[in-house]
């Protein structure tokens, strides 16, 4: 076993640095076994290399297996085309695992929601393959593949299986998207009944679905989708728990991980030092868990478990930044759970 686990770091673009930062102080003062080679994407590496994700960041992820990336900043409308998306495509970081949990100390509509977002999160009409038929028609493409669907079902159910998850659910609209969300169904459906009949399983067309997140979240566990249903699911239900600011991922392949925060660059709030560093800081966690398991290395757990004791505790204890209703800044919030460190 080595004594330090290599990992690449994205700091990423907006709040990215500051979060980046933030959560590396927690992780030293944890003595998380992890040592950090820092890579740029995003806009933050257009100066350096003119790319926006250059080669040698792709590299390194596929040297050391594990990033901890910060969001980077996708334009609007023309321009370059997403790192997120080029980034889990050239990896093929296929199955975006996002944990979505109440928190001590953050008052909100529910106080016990515990669900995981399975996200595709190579296809469907995240392809970006866009064309311009005439003045004024516009078409994109919805790509969905056997392969792909197959192994985020697999995924999926392997996970609920060993994490004893009560149901899956998938959110879909085979109902218009017949061919697309069809296939997905009858792959999961698949994948379902010939591997794993014990769990328990459903299908919720997604608009009716959004309806019963928001009335009753309790009412699900574990939820598979699509590319963008799962986008646009998961800040959803960030919304349920405090927002952006305390919703954690994973990008896994069968290599390579990276582990980010669901938000954006916040651009509101760039440059201010008062982004929540939570969803990083909990993504690190899942960072940790992963070489735990991968790795067979308990010190990664001991580090795991003590950064969410203690960041759980300053929640407990009122110490929160801005977003979640408090008055810390980002540092003063990593302080808070480095004292809490035990
Ligand atoms: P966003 O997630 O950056 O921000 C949405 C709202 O949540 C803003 O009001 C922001 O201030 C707040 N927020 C987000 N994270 C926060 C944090 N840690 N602490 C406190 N408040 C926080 O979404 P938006 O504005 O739609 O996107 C901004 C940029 O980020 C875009 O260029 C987008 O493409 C990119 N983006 C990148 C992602 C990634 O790299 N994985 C994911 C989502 C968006």
């Amino acid at each position: 076993m080595p004594t330090t686990h290599q990992a690449v770091l994205i700091p990423g673009d907006g709040i990215g640095p500051a979060v980046s930062a933030a959560v590396l102080k927690i992780l030293k003062a944890a003595d998380a076994p992890v040592a950090f080679h820092q890579h740029h994407a995003g806009i933050a590496a257009l100066a350096d290399s003119g790319e926006v994700l250059p080669q040698s960041t792709i590299d390194a992820v596929r040297e050391h297996h594990v990033a901890l990336k910060g969001p980077c900043t996708t334009p609007v409308g023309k321009g370059f085309s997403s790192v997120n998306v080029q980034l889990r495509k050239k990896l093929d970081l296929y199955a975006a695992i996002r944990p979505v949990r109440s928190l001590p100390g953050v008052p909100t509509r529910y106080t016990d929601v515990d669900l995981v977002i399975f996200r595709e999160n190579t296809e469907g009409l995240y392809s970006g393959i866009e064309n311009e038929i005439t003045d004024g028609v516009v078409t994109s493409l919805k790509i969905a593949t056997r392969t792909a669907c197959t192994r985020i079902a697999q995924r999926a159910f392997e996970y609920a299986k060993k994490r004893d998850r009560k149901k899956v659910t998938v959110f879909h609209k085979a109902n218009i998207l017949k061919l697309s969300d069809g296939l997905f169904l009858d792959c999961v459906e698949k994948v379902h009944d010939e591997q794993f009949p014990d769990i328990p399983y459903e299908t919720q067309i997604i608009d009716a679905g959004c309806m019963k997140l928001v009335q009753d979240p309790t009412q699900f566990d574990l939820l598979l989708m699509e590319n963008l249903y799962g986008d646009v699911i998961s800040d959803l239900t960030a919304g349920l728990v405090g927002g952006l600011g305390v919703v954690p991922g994973s990008n896994i392949g069968e290599t390579d991980a990276v582990f980010e925060a669901v938000h954006g660059s916040a651009p509101d709030i760039a440059g201010k030092g008062i982004a929540n560093p939570l969803a990083l800081l909990m993504s690190a966690v899942m960072m940790l868990n992963h070489l735990a398991e991968s790795r067979k290395d308990d010190r990664c757990l001991t580090a795991a478990n003590a950064i969410k004791n203690a960041y759980n505790k300053a929640l407990e204890d009122n110490q929160k930044t801005g977003d979640l209703g408090g008055n810390l800044n980002t540092d003063q919030f990593a302080n808070a759970v480095i004292q809490r460190l035990t």
